[in-house]
């Protein structure tokens, strides 16, 4: 049996990062990966998604050059292009990863845990003084009647074309990111989300917005359905506000979730999970287990690829905790959030500024836009910077370090110097404005 200082049970970004880490502070590393290094993220989840987002606003520029006196007569899209350059960029991602793990061990196949901090896989008995548990999470699995007729994020990252007619059950994260780039490719869409308004986790004006927005694009949603049952035709029938509904379609999507995947043998260790099946971590990420954390998507914290990366440098001891974690939908227009929301506490308020208050939106076309800054009513500190418009997810990445760094909103309106026209701006716009009250 081969003894390391560490054992890391998964290659995403949680795993990977943690390895890489312990590693290069001259640890002895192991890392045990069942599919592919480089995880959800980097094979089936972020990476690949972008890579599409990113031929679809080629798609959209594309549409809109008239408005700037740019004809485009003749083009064509094609999406098995797209999809075939995602694939190439995934591989090229995947060495990079490989090269940061040079020194660690590495272990292809399924790890199980045995008691006294020894992880096995078929062919391998190995323990280790510390144990790292970042396993991640798969796509939660529709219970109607019908869902065999329903593919998955997985699923869909792999198809080389698209169908004519989709529907996405989920109007979350992924439901709305796909439903972003598959109407970009002239598809039509369909999403049908069960609460009363998309992103149910994020300000619900900036949804609002969102969805405005996506609607305006020729994405339909419908909002407070509640699907039933899809059947062999991909007829997907819903229930909302007290009638059924029928809809056909080509292809039928479910993004309702992801459900965490453990390691089996975790009990015999004393690794105890929540009653949704996340490994329970106290704020170090140890488990319930001495020397053994989880980090990432199978604790439930965040499930974000920064959060488990986040959560691996705190176990590494590179840092104590975890700062504001900033959230990006990479929708077109993009949508974001960092920190307190203004709904979330009384003591709270907030000062918002339209894009089309902006230069250099309306000079870049980019006038769809609302950006909130969340402070609290005594100090004027800076807690939260919700905002759905071109660019969002760089904009809330400055107010991110602005809030960690305890920044007011009287330092960022007076204090601050942001280049002109910028879309930076808006965030100085709307500091301002909360000084105006
Ligand atoms: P994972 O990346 O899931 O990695 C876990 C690894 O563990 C996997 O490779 C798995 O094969 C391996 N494993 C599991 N069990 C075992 C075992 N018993 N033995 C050995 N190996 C095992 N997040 C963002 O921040 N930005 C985005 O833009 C974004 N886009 C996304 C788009 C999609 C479609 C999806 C599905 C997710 C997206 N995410 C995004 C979320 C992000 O992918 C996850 O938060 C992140 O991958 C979690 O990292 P992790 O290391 O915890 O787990
Ligand atoms: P999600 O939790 O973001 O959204 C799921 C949505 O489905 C919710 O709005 C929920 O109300 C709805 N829903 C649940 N059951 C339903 C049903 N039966 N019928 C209709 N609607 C239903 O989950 P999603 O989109 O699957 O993404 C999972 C996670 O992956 C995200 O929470 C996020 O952590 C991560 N992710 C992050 C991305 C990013 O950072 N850009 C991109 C994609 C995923």
């Amino acid at each position: 049996m081969k003894q390391y200082d560490l054992i890391v049970i998964g290659g995403g970004p949680g795993g990977y990062e943690a390895a890489a880490i312990a590693a290069k502070h001259g640890k002895s590393v192991a890392l045990i990966e069942k599919n592919l290094l480089g995880g959800t993220c980097l094979n089936r989840g972020c990476v690949p998604t972008k890579c599409l987002c990113a031929a679809a606003e080629r798609i959209l520029d594309i549409q809109s050059a008239a408005d700037y006196g740019v004809q485009i007569e003749n083009y064509s899209i094609n999406y098995a292009v797209a999809a075939r350059r995602a694939h190439l960029i995934v591989e090229g991602l995947r060495e990079d990863v490989e090269a940061m793990l040079k020194d660690v061990e590495i272990f292809q196949g399924k790890a199980r845990i045995a008691e006294g901090r020894t992880v096995v896989t078929d062919t391998h008995f190995l323990k280790g003084h510390k144990i790292i548990i970042a396993t991640g999470s798969k796509p939660a699995q529709i219970p109607i009647e019908g869902s065999e007729y329903v593919i998955n994020s997985d699923e869909f990252l792999a198809l080389e074309n698209l169908p004519d007619r989709l529907i996405i059950i989920g109007g979350g994260v992924i439901g709305l990111e796909f439903a972003s780039i598959i109407s970009a490719y002239g598809k039509d869409v369909t999403v049908l989300e069960y609460c009363p308004e998309i992103l149910p986790g994020f300000d619900q004006e900036i949804a609002k917005r969102l969805r405005t927005y996506l609607t305006r694009r020729g994405i339909r949603i419908v909002t407070g359905a509640k699907v039933t049952s899809v059947s062999s035709e991909r007829v997907v029938s819903y229930e909302a506000k007290g009638k059924v509904f029928t809809l056909p379609a080509d292809m039928v999507i479910s993004a309702i979730g992801r459900r965490p995947v453990t390691p089996d043998g975790m009990e015999n260790a004393g690794v105890e999970t929540d009653s949704k099946g996340y490994i329970i971590v106290n704020d170090a990420f140890e488990t319930t287990a001495n020397g053994i954390y989880a980090i990432g998507d199978v604790n439930g914290r965040c499930m974000l690829a920064h959060a488990a990366s986040a959560q691996a440098r705190i176990v590494c001891g590179l840092t104590t905790h975890v700062g504001v974690t900033p959230s990006v939908v990479f929708t077109m227009p993009e949508c974001a959030s960092v920190g307190a929301c203004v709904a979330d506490c009384e003591d709270y308020q907030s000062a918002k500024v339209p894009f089309s208050s902006n230069a250099k939106a309306l000079a870049a076309g980019k006038g769809d836009g609302l950006l909130k800054l969340v402070y609290r009513n005594d100090d004027h500190r800076l807690l939260g910077c919700q905002a759905v418009g071109a660019h969002a997810g760089e904009l809330i990445a400055v107010t991110a370090m602005a809030i960690d760094a305890g920044c007011t909103i009287d330092q960022i309106a007076a204090e601050s110097i942001l280049a002109h026209p910028g879309f930076s701006e808006i965030i100085q716009a709307a500091a301002s404005r909360g000084l105006e009250r």
